[in-house]
Protein backbone atom coordinates (compact mmCIF):
# COMPACT_ATOMS: atom_id res chain seq x y z
CA UNK A 1 0.00 0.00 0.00
CA UNK A 2 1.36 3.53 -1.04
CA UNK A 3 0.71 6.96 0.13
CA UNK A 4 -0.34 9.45 -2.91
CA UNK A 5 1.25 12.73 -3.84
CA UNK A 6 -0.85 14.83 -5.99
CA UNK A 7 0.33 17.61 -7.86
CA UNK A 8 -0.95 19.76 -10.39
CA UNK A 9 0.47 19.30 -13.63
CA UNK A 10 -0.14 22.78 -15.56
CA UNK A 11 -0.92 26.02 -14.56
CA UNK A 12 -3.63 24.88 -11.60
CA UNK A 13 -7.18 24.51 -11.93
CA UNK A 14 -6.43 21.36 -13.05
CA UNK A 15 -9.23 19.71 -11.44
CA UNK A 16 -7.32 18.32 -8.07
CA UNK A 17 -10.14 19.61 -6.00
CA UNK A 18 -12.41 16.35 -7.51
CA UNK A 19 -9.94 13.53 -7.93
CA UNK A 20 -8.74 14.65 -4.49
CA UNK A 21 -11.69 14.27 -2.92
CA UNK A 22 -11.98 11.22 -4.59
CA UNK A 23 -9.09 9.85 -3.33
CA UNK A 24 -9.78 10.82 0.14
CA UNK A 25 -12.80 8.32 0.53
CA UNK A 26 -9.66 6.19 0.17
CA UNK A 27 -7.10 7.78 2.28
CA UNK A 28 -7.11 7.99 6.18
CA UNK A 29 -5.11 11.36 6.33
CA UNK A 30 -4.74 14.35 3.72
CA UNK A 31 -2.07 17.14 4.14
CA UNK A 32 -1.39 20.32 2.64
CA UNK A 33 2.32 21.30 2.06
CA UNK A 34 2.52 24.30 0.66
CA UNK A 35 0.37 27.03 -1.03
CA UNK A 36 -1.79 28.94 1.04
CA UNK A 37 -5.90 30.47 0.86
CA UNK A 38 -4.61 31.00 -2.90
CA UNK A 39 -5.84 27.83 -3.44
CA UNK A 40 -9.61 27.10 -4.47
CA UNK A 41 -10.50 23.42 -4.66
CA UNK A 42 -14.16 22.84 -5.53
CA UNK A 43 -15.71 19.85 -4.39
CA UNK A 44 -18.98 18.36 -5.46
CA UNK A 45 -20.41 16.02 -3.31
CA UNK A 46 -24.32 15.50 -4.33
CA UNK A 47 -25.94 19.16 -4.33
CA UNK A 48 -23.37 20.01 -1.84
CA UNK A 49 -20.78 22.14 -3.22
CA UNK A 50 -17.58 23.06 -1.10
CA UNK A 51 -15.09 25.87 -2.06
CA UNK A 52 -11.71 24.88 -0.02
CA UNK A 53 -8.97 27.08 0.13
CA UNK A 54 -6.74 26.60 3.42
CA UNK A 55 -8.20 23.36 4.59
CA UNK A 56 -7.42 20.25 3.23
CA UNK A 57 -9.96 18.32 1.35
CA UNK A 58 -10.39 15.18 3.42
CA UNK A 59 -12.36 17.34 5.92
CA UNK A 60 -15.22 16.91 3.89
CA UNK A 61 -15.40 13.36 4.53
CA UNK A 62 -14.11 13.79 7.82
CA UNK A 63 -10.66 12.61 7.27
CA UNK A 64 -7.82 13.47 9.83
CA UNK A 65 -5.82 16.32 8.04
CA UNK A 66 -2.85 18.21 8.24
CA UNK A 67 -1.49 21.76 7.19
CA UNK A 68 1.90 21.27 7.41
CA UNK A 69 4.92 23.78 7.40
CA UNK A 70 5.48 24.32 3.86
CA UNK A 71 1.85 26.17 4.01
CA UNK A 72 1.57 30.02 4.63
CA UNK A 73 -1.59 30.06 6.61
CA UNK A 74 -3.25 33.29 7.25
CA UNK A 75 -4.99 32.77 10.67
CA UNK A 76 -8.33 34.80 9.94
CA UNK A 77 -9.12 32.86 6.41
CA UNK A 78 -8.22 29.76 8.57
CA UNK A 79 -10.77 30.32 10.99
CA UNK A 80 -13.32 31.84 8.76
CA UNK A 81 -12.99 28.81 6.39
CA UNK A 82 -13.56 26.48 9.46
CA UNK A 83 -16.86 28.67 10.26
CA UNK A 84 -18.24 28.45 6.87
CA UNK A 85 -18.02 24.11 6.34
CA UNK A 86 -19.07 23.87 9.65
CA UNK A 87 -22.47 25.70 8.56
CA UNK A 88 -22.31 23.51 6.16
CA UNK A 89 -22.28 20.60 8.75
CA UNK A 90 -18.83 20.22 8.37
CA UNK A 91 -17.29 19.78 12.25
CA UNK A 92 -13.51 21.02 11.93
CA UNK A 93 -12.05 20.09 15.51
CA UNK A 94 -8.86 19.58 16.90
CA UNK A 95 -9.55 16.17 16.79
CA UNK A 96 -9.78 16.26 13.06
CA UNK A 97 -7.14 19.20 12.01
CA UNK A 98 -3.69 19.61 12.88
CA UNK A 99 -1.93 22.82 12.27
CA UNK A 100 1.66 22.73 11.85
CA UNK A 101 3.02 24.67 14.93
CA UNK A 102 6.00 26.13 13.08
CA UNK A 103 4.33 27.21 9.49
CA UNK A 104 4.60 30.40 8.62
CA UNK A 105 1.99 33.21 9.37
CA UNK A 106 -0.09 35.52 6.07
CA UNK A 107 -0.39 38.77 8.16
CA UNK A 108 -2.52 41.84 6.66
CA UNK A 109 0.32 43.27 5.89
CA UNK A 110 1.35 41.35 3.71
CA UNK A 111 -2.01 41.12 1.60
CA UNK A 112 -1.11 44.65 1.60
CA UNK A 113 2.07 44.79 0.31
CA UNK A 114 0.59 42.19 -2.17
CA UNK A 115 -1.90 44.31 -3.89
CA UNK A 116 0.15 48.00 -3.88
CA UNK A 117 2.97 46.14 -5.66
CA UNK A 118 0.99 44.61 -8.19
CA UNK A 119 -1.13 48.19 -8.28
CA UNK A 120 2.34 49.43 -8.91
CA UNK A 121 4.06 47.28 -11.39
CA UNK A 122 0.77 48.14 -13.79
CA UNK A 123 1.47 46.09 -17.26
CA UNK A 124 4.23 43.91 -14.97
CA UNK A 125 2.03 42.91 -12.74
CA UNK A 126 1.92 39.06 -11.82
CA UNK A 127 -1.61 38.62 -11.33
CA UNK A 128 -1.77 37.68 -8.14
CA UNK A 129 -4.87 36.41 -6.36
CA UNK A 130 -3.63 39.40 -4.16
CA UNK A 131 -3.74 36.64 -0.43
CA UNK A 132 -0.33 38.34 0.50
CA UNK A 133 1.18 34.67 -0.20
CA UNK A 134 4.34 36.08 -2.09
CA UNK A 135 5.33 38.42 0.41
CA UNK A 136 4.34 36.06 3.51
CA UNK A 137 6.85 33.71 2.09
CA UNK A 138 9.51 36.54 1.44
CA UNK A 139 9.11 37.03 5.43
CA UNK A 140 9.54 33.40 6.07
CA UNK A 141 13.09 32.81 3.91
CA UNK A 142 14.26 36.44 5.26
CA UNK A 143 13.74 34.88 8.99
CA UNK A 144 11.43 37.58 10.39
CA UNK A 145 8.23 35.90 10.03
CA UNK A 146 5.75 35.29 12.60
CA UNK A 147 5.01 31.72 13.29
CA UNK A 148 1.87 29.65 14.53
CA UNK A 149 3.95 29.14 17.85
CA UNK A 150 5.16 32.47 18.46
CA UNK A 151 0.98 32.79 18.96
CA UNK A 152 1.37 31.03 22.29
CA UNK A 153 4.63 33.25 23.95
CA UNK A 154 3.62 36.64 24.10
CA UNK A 155 7.29 37.51 24.49
CA UNK A 156 8.28 36.04 21.50
CA UNK A 157 5.61 36.86 19.59
CA UNK A 158 6.04 41.00 20.40
CA UNK A 159 9.39 40.33 19.33
CA UNK A 160 8.52 39.21 16.32
CA UNK A 161 6.84 41.59 15.39
CA UNK A 162 8.77 44.60 16.17
CA UNK A 163 11.70 42.91 13.78
CA UNK A 164 9.22 42.21 11.02
CA UNK A 165 7.97 46.24 11.12
CA UNK A 166 11.44 47.54 10.85
CA UNK A 167 11.66 45.40 7.64
CA UNK A 168 8.00 46.42 6.42
CA UNK A 169 8.56 50.47 7.96
CA UNK A 170 10.57 51.04 5.50
CA UNK A 171 9.04 48.98 2.33
CA UNK A 172 5.80 50.67 2.98
CA UNK A 173 7.27 54.24 3.19
CA UNK A 174 8.38 53.35 -0.30
CA UNK A 175 4.78 52.49 -1.13
CA UNK A 176 2.76 55.27 0.68
CA UNK A 177 1.11 52.61 2.66
CA UNK A 178 0.55 54.05 6.12
CA UNK A 179 2.51 52.51 8.93
CA UNK A 180 1.51 49.59 11.08
CA UNK A 181 0.15 50.04 14.44
CA UNK A 182 2.44 46.90 16.05
CA UNK A 183 0.28 47.01 19.59
CA UNK A 184 -2.90 46.51 17.72
CA UNK A 185 -1.74 43.96 15.45
CA UNK A 186 0.02 42.35 18.32
CA UNK A 187 -3.50 42.59 20.47
CA UNK A 188 -5.46 40.84 17.43
CA UNK A 189 -3.38 38.11 16.92
CA UNK A 190 -3.37 37.32 20.79
CA UNK A 191 -6.90 37.77 20.33
CA UNK A 192 -7.35 35.19 17.87
CA UNK A 193 -4.64 32.26 19.70
CA UNK A 194 -6.77 30.95 21.65
CA UNK A 195 -8.95 30.19 18.55
CA UNK A 196 -6.00 28.62 15.91
CA UNK A 197 -3.51 26.98 19.14
CA UNK A 198 -5.85 24.04 19.78
CA UNK A 199 -5.37 22.65 16.21
CA UNK A 200 -1.32 24.00 16.38
CA UNK A 201 1.10 20.82 17.29
CA UNK A 202 3.87 19.15 15.72
CA UNK A 203 2.88 18.00 12.66
CA UNK A 204 5.91 16.05 11.25
CA UNK A 205 5.31 13.83 14.78
CA UNK A 206 1.43 13.24 13.75
CA UNK A 207 2.59 12.45 10.69
CA UNK A 208 5.75 10.27 11.83
CA UNK A 209 3.35 8.25 13.78
CA UNK A 210 0.87 7.78 10.72
CA UNK A 211 3.59 6.56 8.62
CA UNK A 212 4.91 4.28 11.08
CA UNK A 213 0.97 3.02 11.50
CA UNK A 214 1.02 2.21 7.92
CA UNK A 215 -1.85 4.35 7.35
CA UNK A 216 -2.44 5.76 4.01
CA UNK A 217 -1.50 9.57 3.27
CA UNK A 218 -2.50 11.63 0.45
CA UNK A 219 -0.30 14.70 -0.14
CA UNK A 220 -2.68 17.49 -1.34
CA UNK A 221 -0.86 19.73 -3.88
CA UNK A 222 -2.09 23.16 -4.55
CA UNK A 223 -1.48 25.29 -8.24
CA UNK A 224 0.88 23.23 -10.96
CA UNK A 225 4.15 23.00 -11.81
CA UNK A 226 4.20 25.66 -14.46
CA UNK A 227 3.64 27.75 -11.25
CA UNK A 228 6.12 26.88 -9.24
CA UNK A 229 9.24 29.22 -8.19
CA UNK A 230 11.61 27.52 -9.78
CA UNK A 231 10.33 25.39 -12.72
CA UNK A 232 7.62 27.52 -13.43
CA UNK A 233 6.87 30.51 -15.99
CA UNK A 234 9.48 32.63 -13.31
CA UNK A 235 8.74 34.85 -12.73
CA UNK A 236 4.75 34.95 -13.27
CA UNK A 237 4.82 31.96 -10.86
CA UNK A 238 3.46 31.63 -7.04
CA UNK A 239 6.17 31.34 -4.35
CA UNK A 240 6.40 28.34 -3.46
CA UNK A 241 7.17 24.85 -4.96
CA UNK A 242 4.70 22.86 -6.14
CA UNK A 243 6.46 19.50 -7.32
CA UNK A 244 6.19 16.33 -5.49
CA UNK A 245 9.74 17.06 -3.66
CA UNK A 246 7.43 19.68 -1.84
CA UNK A 247 5.57 17.01 -0.41
CA UNK A 248 8.38 15.75 1.87
CA UNK A 249 9.56 18.98 3.14
CA UNK A 250 6.45 21.10 3.49
CA UNK A 251 4.95 18.11 5.64
CA UNK A 252 8.18 16.91 7.60
CA UNK A 253 8.10 13.51 5.99
CA UNK A 254 11.53 11.49 3.93
CA UNK A 255 10.88 11.90 0.77
CA UNK A 256 10.01 7.92 0.33
CA UNK A 257 6.97 8.43 2.65
CA UNK A 258 5.34 10.36 -0.47
CA UNK A 259 4.98 7.19 -2.68
CA UNK A 260 2.80 7.21 -5.70
CA UNK A 261 3.24 10.24 -7.57
CA UNK A 262 -0.27 11.77 -9.22
CA UNK A 263 -0.27 14.18 -11.75
CA UNK A 264 -3.33 16.10 -12.38
CA UNK A 265 -3.52 16.91 -16.40
CA UNK A 266 -6.65 18.56 -17.63
CA UNK A 267 -7.45 17.39 -21.45
CA UNK A 268 -6.69 21.68 -22.70
CA UNK A 269 -4.81 24.30 -20.81
CA UNK A 270 -5.88 26.88 -18.92
CA UNK A 271 -4.29 29.42 -16.68
CA UNK A 272 -5.43 32.72 -14.54
CA UNK A 273 -3.08 35.44 -13.81
CA UNK A 274 -0.41 36.49 -16.56
CA UNK A 275 2.60 35.49 -17.89
CA UNK A 276 3.58 33.01 -21.00
CA UNK A 277 0.86 30.96 -22.55
CA UNK A 278 1.67 28.98 -26.07
CA UNK A 279 -0.96 27.46 -27.04
CA UNK A 280 -3.34 30.30 -25.92
CA UNK A 281 -6.33 30.71 -28.21
CA UNK A 282 -8.38 34.27 -28.81
CA UNK A 283 -10.71 32.53 -31.15
CA UNK A 284 -13.83 30.84 -31.02
CA UNK A 285 -12.17 27.75 -29.44
CA UNK A 286 -10.61 29.38 -26.97
CA UNK A 287 -14.01 31.10 -26.02
CA UNK A 288 -15.81 27.43 -26.05
CA UNK A 289 -13.46 25.84 -23.80
CA UNK A 290 -13.92 28.64 -20.92
CA UNK A 291 -17.67 28.67 -21.54
CA UNK A 292 -18.58 24.57 -21.53
CA UNK A 293 -15.50 23.82 -19.44
CA UNK A 294 -16.77 26.79 -16.85
CA UNK A 295 -13.32 28.31 -16.37
CA UNK A 296 -13.53 30.90 -14.34
CA UNK A 297 -11.36 31.01 -10.74
CA UNK A 298 -12.67 29.55 -7.64
CA UNK A 299 -10.73 32.06 -5.40
CA UNK A 300 -10.93 35.21 -7.45
CA UNK A 301 -13.48 34.54 -9.61
CA UNK A 302 -11.43 35.92 -12.89
CA UNK A 303 -11.98 34.62 -16.25
CA UNK A 304 -9.30 31.65 -17.29
CA UNK A 305 -7.38 32.22 -20.06
CA UNK A 306 -8.22 28.41 -22.38
CA UNK A 307 -6.08 26.82 -25.00
CA UNK A 308 -5.31 23.36 -26.60
CA UNK A 309 -3.76 20.47 -24.86
CA UNK A 310 0.52 21.36 -24.60
CA UNK A 311 2.02 17.98 -24.03
CA UNK A 312 5.67 19.79 -24.44
CA UNK A 313 4.62 21.08 -20.59
CA UNK A 314 3.37 18.27 -19.73
CA UNK A 315 5.60 15.75 -19.86
CA UNK A 316 8.30 18.19 -18.29
CA UNK A 317 5.80 18.78 -15.42
CA UNK A 318 5.69 15.30 -15.33
CA UNK A 319 9.39 14.31 -15.29
CA UNK A 320 9.97 16.97 -12.44
CA UNK A 321 7.73 15.49 -10.18
CA UNK A 322 8.92 12.15 -11.13
CA UNK A 323 5.02 10.98 -11.85
CA UNK A 324 3.89 7.71 -11.61
CA UNK A 325 0.82 8.31 -13.66
CA UNK A 326 -1.86 10.87 -14.47
CA UNK A 327 -5.20 11.56 -13.55
CA UNK A 328 -6.70 13.24 -16.66
CA UNK A 329 -10.13 15.51 -16.28
CA UNK A 330 -12.56 17.40 -17.83
CA UNK A 331 -12.54 15.27 -21.36
CA UNK A 332 -16.21 15.68 -21.56
CA UNK A 333 -15.34 19.64 -22.23
CA UNK A 334 -13.99 18.42 -25.95
CA UNK A 335 -17.12 16.75 -26.57
CA UNK A 336 -18.83 17.84 -29.77
CA UNK A 337 -15.23 19.62 -31.23
CA UNK A 338 -14.33 18.97 -34.61
CA UNK A 339 -10.56 18.72 -34.48
CA UNK A 340 -8.21 18.78 -31.78
CA UNK A 341 -4.89 20.58 -31.46
CA UNK A 342 -2.23 18.98 -29.10
CA UNK A 343 1.01 21.32 -28.93
CA UNK A 344 4.00 18.53 -29.26
CA UNK A 345 7.19 20.94 -29.85
CA UNK A 346 7.57 24.34 -30.26
CA UNK A 347 9.63 26.39 -32.29
CA UNK A 348 11.72 29.21 -31.83
CA UNK A 349 13.40 30.44 -34.72
CA UNK A 350 15.10 27.74 -36.30
CA UNK A 351 15.58 25.68 -33.56
CA UNK A 352 12.58 23.00 -32.42
CA UNK A 353 12.55 22.50 -28.99
CA UNK A 354 10.94 19.35 -27.10
CA UNK A 355 11.11 21.72 -23.68
CA UNK A 356 10.14 25.21 -22.23
CA UNK A 357 13.26 27.07 -22.05
CA UNK A 358 14.32 29.13 -19.00
CA UNK A 359 14.31 32.61 -20.38
CA UNK A 360 11.98 34.86 -20.17
CA UNK A 361 11.94 35.85 -23.63
CA UNK A 362 12.34 33.04 -25.24
CA UNK A 363 9.16 31.51 -22.77
CA UNK A 364 6.88 34.35 -24.80
CA UNK A 365 8.33 33.93 -27.79
CA UNK A 366 8.22 30.23 -28.28
CA UNK A 367 5.29 28.72 -30.80
CA UNK A 368 3.50 25.78 -30.57
CA UNK A 369 3.82 23.25 -33.23
CA UNK A 370 0.70 21.02 -33.55
CA UNK A 371 -0.93 17.25 -33.82
CA UNK A 372 -4.05 17.37 -35.46
CA UNK A 373 -6.65 14.71 -33.99
CA UNK A 374 -10.10 13.77 -34.73
CA UNK A 375 -13.03 15.14 -32.33
CA UNK A 376 -15.97 13.43 -31.39
CA UNK A 377 -19.46 14.09 -31.33
CA UNK A 378 -20.80 12.18 -29.21
CA UNK A 379 -21.05 13.10 -25.18
CA UNK A 380 -18.23 11.42 -22.47
CA UNK A 381 -19.98 13.24 -19.56
CA UNK A 382 -20.21 10.41 -16.81
CA UNK A 383 -18.65 8.00 -18.86
CA UNK A 384 -16.98 4.64 -16.13
CA UNK A 385 -15.90 2.70 -18.23
CA UNK A 386 -13.66 2.21 -21.92
CA UNK A 387 -16.90 1.40 -23.77
CA UNK A 388 -18.91 4.11 -22.81
CA UNK A 389 -16.53 6.22 -24.55
CA UNK A 390 -16.22 7.14 -28.27
CA UNK A 391 -13.87 5.46 -30.25
CA UNK A 392 -11.90 8.90 -31.17
CA UNK A 393 -11.92 10.10 -27.40
CA UNK A 394 -10.39 6.80 -26.15
CA UNK A 395 -7.37 7.95 -29.28
CA UNK A 396 -7.13 11.01 -28.17
CA UNK A 397 -6.03 9.85 -24.35
CA UNK A 398 -3.71 7.28 -25.76
CA UNK A 399 -1.84 9.77 -28.00
CA UNK A 400 -2.00 11.78 -24.87
CA UNK A 401 0.00 9.04 -22.71
CA UNK A 402 2.43 8.79 -25.18
CA UNK A 403 2.95 12.47 -25.94
CA UNK A 404 3.19 13.24 -21.88
CA UNK A 405 5.10 9.93 -21.37
CA UNK A 406 3.08 8.64 -18.65
CA UNK A 407 -0.12 6.47 -18.00
CA UNK A 408 -3.68 7.51 -17.25
CA UNK A 409 -4.57 5.89 -13.91
CA UNK A 410 -7.80 7.90 -13.31
CA UNK A 411 -9.90 9.36 -16.28
CA UNK A 412 -12.79 11.94 -14.55
CA UNK A 413 -15.78 12.73 -17.18
CA UNK A 414 -17.75 15.19 -14.65
CA UNK A 415 -17.84 17.06 -11.67
CA UNK A 416 -19.65 14.26 -9.63
CA UNK A 417 -17.72 12.29 -7.46
CA UNK A 418 -18.34 8.92 -8.87
CA UNK A 419 -17.75 9.73 -12.49
CA UNK A 420 -14.62 7.98 -13.14
CA UNK A 421 -12.76 5.37 -14.65
CA UNK A 422 -9.94 3.76 -12.98
CA UNK A 423 -7.32 2.28 -14.47
CA UNK A 424 -5.55 1.40 -12.00
CA UNK A 425 -5.47 2.68 -8.02
CA UNK A 426 -2.52 4.95 -6.51
CA UNK A 427 -2.84 3.65 -3.28
CA UNK A 428 -1.89 0.13 -4.51
CA UNK A 429 1.08 1.57 -5.77
P1 LIG B 1 -0.14 34.17 -5.88
O1 LIG B 1 0.01 32.72 -5.56
O2 LIG B 1 -1.40 34.76 -5.29
O3 LIG B 1 1.08 34.96 -5.52
O4 LIG B 1 -0.31 34.32 -7.46
C1 LIG B 1 0.76 34.06 -8.35
C2 LIG B 1 0.26 33.40 -9.62
O5 LIG B 1 -0.25 32.11 -9.33
C3 LIG B 1 -0.90 34.12 -10.31
O6 LIG B 1 -0.78 33.95 -11.70
C4 LIG B 1 -2.13 33.39 -9.81
O7 LIG B 1 -3.22 33.51 -10.70
C5 LIG B 1 -1.59 31.98 -9.77
N1 LIG B 1 -2.29 31.12 -8.80
C6 LIG B 1 -2.15 31.11 -7.47
N2 LIG B 1 -2.91 30.16 -6.91
C7 LIG B 1 -3.54 29.54 -7.91
C8 LIG B 1 -4.45 28.42 -7.97
O8 LIG B 1 -4.81 27.80 -6.97
N3 LIG B 1 -4.88 28.06 -9.21
C9 LIG B 1 -4.45 28.70 -10.33
N4 LIG B 1 -3.60 29.72 -10.33
C10 LIG B 1 -3.15 30.14 -9.12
Amino acid sequence: MANVAVIGAQWGDEGKGKVVDWLSNRAEVVVRFQGGHNAGHTLVVGDRVYKLSLLPSGVVQGKRSVIGSGVVVDPWALLDEIARVGAQGVAVTPDLLTLADNASLILPLHRDLDGAREAQAGAGRIGTTGRGIGPAYEDKVGRRAVRVADLADPQALEARITRLLAHHGALRRGLDLPEVDGEALKRDLLELAPKVLPFARPAWRVLQADVRAGRRILFEGAQGTLLDVDHGTYPYVTSSNTVAGQAAAGAGVGPEAVGFVLGIVKAYTTRVGEGPFPTELFDENGRRLGERGREFGTVTGRQRRCGWFDAVLVRQALAISGAHGVALTKLDVLDGFERLMVCTGYRLGPDLLDHLPAGMSAQAAVEPVYEVLEGWGESTAGGRSWRDLPAAAVKYVRRLEELIEAPVVILSTSPERDDVILVRDPFQG
